[in-house]
């Protein structure tokens, strides 16, 4: 480097990050199974043994994606104590939106009143909350940002084929939001994240919307090679949610609650049986009557959990969100 150059100011010193208040927005609407088996020949009976779903929640034409986000960031900013104007940052993770431009973020940010805010979307579908965390908390520690808000927001509804057998019955519509802000101590462990592209083509939309537009269709629908999702899920994350146990520094045994990616009911027991997790730790189980939210997922079952005492405020929860990518991410977090 030329030492004529001036150098550049580093920014504030590094400091800690942690969620200081989490929200959730469900739709009206309740749909049992009852109403999802008769174009799929299914039963209540199959889907609540395959995949512990008893019921989940369409959005309503009212119920937007902005809307339903709006509502899950007021009970994160309640919670937190800060308002609108606070934030720095706001983040929303979903592969639902309509419009591919602009993002769905600004629109909220502008709707909450977050005139300051950076705003921006990004697509990790049923992992983009925990990306969306790890982003939120690197930017609250290097000072980039005071408080973000991490919206995962999805109505899979618009994209689900009713009569597809692999995914009528396993997604759910919903937003679940979270405020991270500084800590005096480390609220948000080390993120344990990465992809596996060679399988973009296990859960996808049928195909793309310039090929759907060809065809004369009005919208593609999201599909999946359950089996090998679910054989994926089963083998390789449980190793991801150990290192990232590991990499906070602490063990399985310290754990006061676990919140998986409510995929399937049956991949979140079988993680809990290969991480060995003792009994009596809570885990989030959303997924019987809320089905698989992708994005909105997790922040959903972590405010489910506050709310009704399943889990204790302050307490150390196990987070990891992993699908369509295929991507994951994990950390360990203090509850707010
Ligand atoms: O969120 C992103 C990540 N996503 C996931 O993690 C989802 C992972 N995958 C899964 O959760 C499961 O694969 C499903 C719940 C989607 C499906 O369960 P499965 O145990 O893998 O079912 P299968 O596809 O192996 O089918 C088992 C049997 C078959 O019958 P035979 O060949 O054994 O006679 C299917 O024909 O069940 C039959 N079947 C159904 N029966 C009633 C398949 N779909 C249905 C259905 N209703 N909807």
């Amino acid at each position: 480097m030329p030492t004529a150059r001036p150098s550049l100011n580093p920014g504030p010193a590094p400091r800690h990050s942690r969620i200081v208040g989490v929200g959730g927005y469900r739709p009206r609407r309740v749909v049992p199974n009852s109403e999802i088996i008769g174009p799929i020949d299914s039963s209540d009976q199959w889907i609540q043994e395959r995949s512990g779903i008893k019921s989940r929640r369409f959005a309503s034409e009212d119920e937007t994606i902005i809307a339903m986000s709006s509502s899950a960031a007021k009970g994160a900013l309640a919670m937190a104590g800060i308002t609108a104007d606070q934030l720095g940052c706001v983040i929303v993770s979903t592969v639902t939106f309509m419009y591919n431009t602009p993002a769905a973020a600004p629109i909220l940010a502008n709707e909450l009143g977050a005139t300051k805010a950076a705003a921006f979307d990004i697509s990790a579908a049923c992992a983009g909350y925990c990306h969306g965390i790890a982003l939120a908390s690197d930017m609250v520690k290097s000072g980039t940002s005071d408080y973000v808000l991490v919206v995962g927001v999805e109505r899979l509804s618009d994209f689900t084929d009713p009569c597809d057998r692999g995914t009528a019955f396993i997604f759910g519509d919903g937003a679940g939001a979270a405020i991270v802000g500084p800590s005096e101590v480390a609220g948000i462990g080390p993120t344990v994240w990465g992809s596996e592209g060679a399988r973009w083509d296990a859960i996808v939309q049928r195909e793309p919307w310039n090929e759907v537009v060809a065809a004369g269709r009005q919208k593609p629908a999201i599909v999946m090679q359950g089996q090998a999702v679910f054989r994926w899920a089963v083998w390789s994350m449980a190793p991801v949610a150990q290192q990232a146990i590991d990499a906070a520094g602490i063990t399985i045994n310290d754990l006061d609650a676990f919140i998986p990616h409510q995929a399937n009911m049956r991949i979140i027991d079988s993680m809990i049986k290969t991480l060995k997790l003792p009994e009596g730790i809570p885990v989030a189980r959303d997924i019987a009557e809320t089905a698989n939210t992708s994005a909105a997922s997790i922040p959903l079952a972590t405010e489910r959990m506050l709310r009704e005492g399943q889990a204790p405020h302050g307490g150390l929860a196990l987070q990891i969100g992993f699908g369509a990518g295929l991507v994951y991410a994990a950390q360990v977090i203090v509850l707010p």
